[in-house]
């Protein structure tokens, strides 16, 4: 067996960018990001949340800086990563993981505008991102993209039409970017979480009891996910551990899709 100096999980001198690191899942990935050694960008449009992240990471000793980012919108992502590569010079790991749920309606019932909305923030950006994230990770001779689908995007969960035809459509764009850069040593892979106890979630919840009853319920693990727990899965793939993991999807769901 050769031998190798490369420590496992190690982001020591690596620029990551992190999306939707205001709450939730991306804060937790951030974290991790931070914990192990990296530069960690952390984008949203929620300030308050971004604020306490950096403060999270600062307290810990660990390198950040916050970008106030509309993830679906060309100009903004694009002058992101111009910034990027301002200050910090490279991108070495990107975790498009911004995304919001919309509204549970019947596909007959579904307002053109929240369908768009949706599609804009859950799929357009993970385009946006990896549009203008490739360049970087290639002059940088190499890296790793992940970006956030769901379990909605492997199953057909009624009354979210619009969110799970751009995570299913998330999962296609990750394929297609895993298969042209490989040779380019850019990997890109999904992250695939089923229901996770993030302030998405329980806003889901408060709006429809039923919603959690039901969905808690039919996990065998008879319990959510914790933030860490899945975000865990991201920062693996983005890993050195993960050199040879291309195109794929983990599911992290507590066996929900078994
Ligand atoms: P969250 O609501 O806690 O965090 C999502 C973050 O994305 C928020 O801080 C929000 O401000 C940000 N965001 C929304 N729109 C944005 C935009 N246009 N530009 C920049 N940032 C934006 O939700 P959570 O649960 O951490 O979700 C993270 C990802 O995981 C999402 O893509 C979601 O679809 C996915 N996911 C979550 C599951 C769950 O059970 N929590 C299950 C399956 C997938």
């Amino acid at each position: 067996m050769s031998s190798t100096s490369t420590v496992p999980n190690d982001f020591r001198d690596k620029v990551v960018l992190v999306t939707g690191a205001g709450s939730g899942i991306g804060r937790e990935a951030a974290r991790s990001f931070a914990a192990r050694g990296a530069l960690v960008y952390c984008a949203d449009i929620n300030d308050r949340g971004l604020a306490e992240t950096q403060s999270l990471i600062t307290k810990a000793s660990g390198k950040v800086q916050i970008a106030h980012t509309d993830v679906s919108v060309e100009e903004e992502v694009s002058s992101l990563l111009s910034r990027i590569d301002k200050e910090a010079g490279r991108l070495d790991v990107a975790f498009n993981n911004a995304g919001i749920t919309g509204g549970a309606h019947r596909i007959e019932e579904y307002p053109m505008d929240d369908f768009d909305k949706v599609l804009r923030v859950n799929l357009k950006s993970v385009f946006l991102c990896m549009k203008y994230e490739l360049p970087l990770l290639k002059r940088g001779g190499g890296g790793a993209i992940c970006n956030t689908a769901s379990v909605a995007a492997i199953t057909g969960p009624g009354g979210m039409c619009a969110y799970a035809a751009s995570k299913h459509a998330v999962l296609g764009l990750t394929r297609v970017a895993a298969m042209e850069n490989a040779a380019h040593k850019v990997r890109v892979n999904a992250l695939v979480p089923g229901w996770t106890d993030t302030p998405m979630v329980r806003a889901e919840s408060a709006q429809n009891p039923a919603f959690a009853k039901h969905g808690l319920s039919a996990i065998p693990a008879k319990r959510g996910g914790q933030p860490s727990e899945v975000a865990a899965a991201a920062v693996w793939l983005c890993s050195s551990e993960a050199s040879y993991v291309m195109g794929q999807m983990i599911v992290v769901d507590g066996g929900m899709t078994i």
